[in-house]
């Protein structure tokens, strides 16, 4: 469609709690972003009549609902290929044994090029319209990414990731220097930021130090000075497990926070994946700076033994997003995410009897619930980045998803006028990508079932 169109029906979302958007005229303008958004508009409206007339409405039936679109904070691209293998082993030897092995074959362009094209078209389809991903250390590659999103309409984070410390990381499988890492994140961003037909910078640039062990402080400096420079958003790990966090404690002194911060790599659109070990005083730095969280409640199951405490993180006035991790959380599904969210901050909160270990759990008020995940899938994500996604308002890209009910390859099982907190319950409890019909970045139809 060219020029403003619109869609008509029922559409929900999570500015803070549940909204329930029945009856809405939403209107898009060529640009992709929302022009306005009116409720309780009568069916027989003669702007409906009009629009229709002119091959520029989408109504919304009664089996379906129309969501905002899935902002995943944290997707390792090259880890495609190992979704679910090798989860039974700590961090450090799943790093070694798997993951950098995998990651130095994204030297072979080709190579690159059939993962990642399989990867956006599968989370497009999965729902995922805006994705930060951490490639290899490979520049051609990298960039080979940020040109396939670009192609398919995912709004995405590109970084090339920088990983230089000779103790830490593998002879087939290091930067050579510092200098060469932080001249090809560079060349990164000028090349994303210039290509052609991404002047609504759909896709962007994000500086990314793997994390902090196997970076040299040259290189932690370096990229945090260039993150100065160029006002490019920063991606890494943070505090993550509890050997790689007693590793920053012994050789910094610090927390990884800490250790970011000095970089100056802890700035307003930052993104730290699971801080599960973070203290007080970390979080009020991460707040400070105007940073945010990518909770990864897969992952941390398998490499950190350890839930994220999600709402004391959020009393404490922390952004916080979702993350998949692929693949150290084995689903590319969102949707999955934000169940595992809900299903791990139940286990924090349970078990009151203090006498009984573990003594992480008790933690009354700590659990939340199905629309506090759906935000943090959503607005949440978009908050994170500073970026106007992940809600239905006026001046938001029109990224959005159409789910169908009752589809035979479908979870989502609904009644038409389902109370919209029992229906956003369903479909974080259920929902998954056979019940995805349409998706939209930007106002971009980029998949359709
Ligand atoms: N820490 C450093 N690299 C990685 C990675 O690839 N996955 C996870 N989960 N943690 C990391
Ligand atoms: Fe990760």
């Amino acid at each position: 469609m060219t020029g403003d169109w619109a869609v008509y029906g029922r559409a929900i979302h999570a500015p803070d709690r549940v909204e329930d958007l029945r009856e809405t005229l939403m209107i898009v303008g060529s640009d992709g972003v929302i022009a306005s958004v009116e409720t309780g508009v009568s069916p027989r409206d003669p702007r409906l009549a009009a629009l229709r007339d002119g091959d520029a409405l989408i109504e919304i039936a009664g089996d379906e609902v129309l969501i905002p679109g899935l902002v995943d904070l944290h997707v390792h691209a090259p880890q495609f290929p190992q979704l679910g293998m090798a989860l039974d082993m700590p961090l450090q030897d799943w790093l070694q044994h798997y993951t950098f092995p995998l990651e130095s074959r994204y030297a072979d362009l080709g190579f690159a090029e059939a993962v990642y094209t399989d990867l956006v078209d599968t989370l497009l389809a999965h729902g995922t319209t805006t994705a930060l991903y951490f490639a290899t250390i490979h520049l051609p590659a990298t960039q080979r990414l940020a040109e396939i999103c670009l192609g398919k309409g995912q709004r995405a984070f590109v970084g090339r990731v920088g990983m230089d410390h000779p103790e830490q990381c593998p002879d087939f499988y290091r930067d050579v220097s510092a200098e060469v890492a932080i001249a090809e994140t560079r060349a990164l961003i000028a090349h994303i930021r210039a290509l052609p037909g991404n002047d609504a910078a759909l896709v962007r640039p994000i500086i990314t130090p793997r994390f902090v062990p196997a970076c040299t402080d040259a290189l932690l400096d370096g990229l945090g000075a260039l993150a100065a420079e160029t006002g490019c958003a920063v991606q890494t790990h943070c505090s993550e497990s509890d050997w790689e966090h007693a590793h920053v404690q012994d050789r910094c002194g610090c927390s990884d926070t800490v250790a970011l911060d000095r970089a100056g790599l802890l700035r307003r659109g930052s993104v730290l994946a699971h801080a599960n070990f973070i203290s007080d005083a970390d979080a009020g730095l991460i707040r400070e700076r105007g940073a945010a969280v990518a909770h990864c409640p897969l992952s941390n199951i398998y490499f950190a033994g350890a839930v994220f405490p999600l709402r004391r993180m959020q009393a404490l006035g922390l952004h916080i997003g979702l993350g998949s991790d692929i693949a150290g959380g084995p689903s590319a599904s969102l949707f999955e995410a934000a169940r595992q969210a809900v299903a791990v901050s139940r286990l924090l909160e349970s078990g009151t009897d203090a006498r009984k270990p573990p003594a992480e759990r008790g933690q009354p008020g700590a659990r939340i619930d199905a629309p506090t995940a759906f935000r943090l899938a959503t607005a949440g994500g978009g908050e994170a980045l500073d970026l106007p996604i992940g809600l239905f308002r006026p001046g938001y890209a029109f990224d959005a998803l159409l789910l169908r009910a009752n589809l035979p390859d479908g979870n989502l099982r609904v009644a038409a006028n389902e109370a919209a907190d029992r229906l956003m319950e369903k479909i974080v409890m259920t929902a998954g990508r056979g019940d995805i019909a349409h998706v939209w970045v930007g106002g971009r139809l980029v998949k359709s079932r």
